[in-house]
């Protein structure tokens, strides 16, 4: 699909980013006492906001559990975090992998998932140590 429309590649790749959520986690420090979703957090309270949860979140985002590469809204999603902590690097990020798919398929006719991936042993980066692929 994605060699036959490169164009693809616009919305695939925040597509992966949502799905995969690099991230899973960042903390903050409540400044004041609120509510939240029922729930009471106080002044002080230390919150965990999951964005690989609020990515899964199928009241904002259609079947979140699919991976569509031609999502519409495909850069609604939390993987940069929200707010004034927001990714500043989330241009180049986005960038980066763009300009890796281009590359890719301009030299590869087919590339292949040859074994399992090793993960990063960590509950905050969702990380790949390796991935073994033929490429050809
Ligand atoms: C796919 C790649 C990336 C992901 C998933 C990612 C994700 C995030 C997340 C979740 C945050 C925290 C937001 C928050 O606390 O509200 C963050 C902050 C930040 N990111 Fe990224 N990031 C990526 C790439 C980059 C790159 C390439 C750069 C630098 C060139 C960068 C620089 C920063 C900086 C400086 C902050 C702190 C912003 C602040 O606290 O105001 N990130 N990123």
């Amino acid at each position: 699909t994605l060699r036959a429309n490169p164009k693809l590649i616009d919305t695939m790749v925040p597509g992966v980013i949502r799905w995969q959520t690099p991230l899973a986690h960042m903390r903050r420090t409540a400044l004041q006492d609120t509510e939240l979703g029922g729930k009471t957090i106080r002044k002080g309270d230390r919150v965990v906001m999951w964005y690989v949860s609020g990515n899964r979140d199928d009241e904002v985002i259609e079947l979140p559990e699919e991976f569509i590469i031609d999502r519409a809204r495909a850069r609604i999603h939390l993987s940069f975090g929200f707010g004034i902590h927001r990714c500043v690097g989330m241009r180049l990020a986005e960038l980066q992998l763009r300009i890796v798919w281009e590359e890719m398929l301009k030299r590869f006719e087919r590339i292949e998932v040859v074994g399992e991936p090793k993960r990063v042993y960590s509950s905050f980066v969702k990380g790949y140590e390796s991935l073994p692929v033929r490429v050809s």
